[in-house]
């Protein structure tokens, strides 16, 4: 069977998506971004075969098995409720809603439907990260004492840099934190099976005013340019551009996590190191064909050609040939669009062997996430520690 998505949304991931969709065999029958007009541009671009006028018509479209919902955040939930009240298979980017409440709502939608639902945690899908987790599930590091590291970019660095992220009515109360401090929790929760349970944080706006300018685009690549009276207009700005964490996991480990959006000459860097008792593994997304596996008496560099079966699965290119975000991206895609052609493998896979075979993450593992940004934004707005839900 030929999967046919839908893309709600046109920009940078959007694209992503599109390719990823290709390479798992499947098509892109449609398009839609902010308006008709746009949605026409975009569908060459994305390489859809039709462009439509809305996202809600795309999502309930008899054209569709699948929708990828690809929009800014505010439109997540919505979208998802109606793909799913459709019938259809639904791929939503992060965060899946703005709340850990209504993303929970929205994993429990999905459970009474028996639709396939996934959120591209996409980090999980980089034969490195895949490696580390299974170091730690062979019990080569010995019993886990630190869980430390960061996320750093630096594309909102300056007053001229602005995006729809930065509006909290688009984006979410949290921006930093919801944006890429989210995915630094998946990957470390599912690599080293202990879970944050409780935290104290601080959030810091470095800028406390943007230009307008930027508002709508990602990379300034995308499908939408400001009004040129954006450029000298400035907007108050209320969600944060760094965090600081400090978190205590359900299993005696204690953690630190720096995220930030302003980090000069930081462009993803994803970092992460995990200590045990007997050995450390770490791993830096900007330099990711190889891990460091630290120990007392011998210190290992562990690169991209001995990797263990479960890395192995998804390490489709050779050593030496780099691994990148868009592979991570296909390796998800194809894992999900192979459970949407056989959904009763993945709810029977979903109960039976979710520790052994590398799951691909679903609306509950978007959901923790959700609920860590809740925990972070309480604890700053609280100066206190906070129990995760
Ligand atoms: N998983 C990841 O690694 C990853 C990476 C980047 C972005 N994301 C997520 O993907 C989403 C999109 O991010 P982006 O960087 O591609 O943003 P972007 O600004 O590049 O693109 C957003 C797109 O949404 C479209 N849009 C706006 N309003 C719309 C509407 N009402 N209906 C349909 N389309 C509409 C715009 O036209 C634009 O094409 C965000 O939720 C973001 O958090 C995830």
């Amino acid at each position: 069977m030929t999967v046919r998505a839908g893309i709600a949304g046109a920009g940078m991931v959007a694209a992503v998506h599109a390719d990823a969709i290709r390479r798992a065999g499947a098509s892109v029958v449609g398009v839609a971004a902010s308006t008709p007009e746009r949605s026409k541009a975009a569908a060459p671009r994305v390489g859809a075969g039709r462009a439509f006028d809305s996202a809600e018509e795309l999502a309930v479209s008899d054209e569709i098995d699948v929708l990828h919902v690809c929009t800014p955040n505010a439109l997540h939930g919505p979208l998802v409720r109606a793909a799913l009240s459709a019938g259809k298979h639904v791929v939503c980017e992060k965060p899946l809603s703005l709340t850990g409440a209504d993303s929970e709502a929205l994993v429990e939608l999905a459970a009474s439907t028996g639709l396939v639902n996934a959120v591209p945690l996409v980090y999980r899908y980089h034969p490195m990260t895949v490696e580390a987790r299974e170091r730690v599930r062979r019990d080569e590091l010995g019993p886990i004492r630190l869980i430390h590291g960061h996320y750093l970019q630096d594309w909102l660095a300056r007053p001229e840099d602005n995006n729809w992220r930065v509006d909290p009515a688009v984006g979410g109360a949290s921006r930093a934190f919801a944006d890429i401090g989210s995915h630094w929790c998946d990957l470390v929760e599912w690599i080293s099976g202990h879970r944050i349970s409780e935290l104290t944080a601080a959030t810091q706006t470095v800028l406390a005013q943007r230009s307008a300018a930027g508002r709508e685009t990602f990379t300034g690549s995308g499908d939408e340019s400001p009004p040129e009276s954006a450029e000298t207009e400035r907007i108050a700005v209320t969600t944060e551009d760094a965090v600081q964490v400090l978190f205590r996991t359900d299993r005696g480990a204690t953690g630190a996590l720096v995220v930030s959006q302003v980090s000069p000459g930081r462009k993803n860097r994803l970092w992460f190191e995990i200590d045990g008792a007997e050995r450390s593994v770490s791993y830096d997304g900007e330099n990711p064909e190889s891990l460091l596996l630290g120990g007392r008496d011998r210190t290992e560099i562990v690169r991209r050609d001995a990797l263990s079966e479960p890395a192995n699965r998804i390490n489709a290119v050779p050593a030496g040939h780099p691994w990148g975000y868009r592979d991570c991206f296909a390796a998800f895609t194809a894992d999900v669009y192979a459970a949407i052609r056989d959904p009763r493998a993945f709810a029977e896979g979903a109960e039976t062997d979710a520790q052994a075979v590398p799951a691909f993450p679903t609306f509950a593992d978007a959901a923790r996430t959700a609920h860590i940004t809740d925990a972070v934004l309480a604890s700053a707005a609280h100066r206190s520690w906070i129990e995760v839900s």
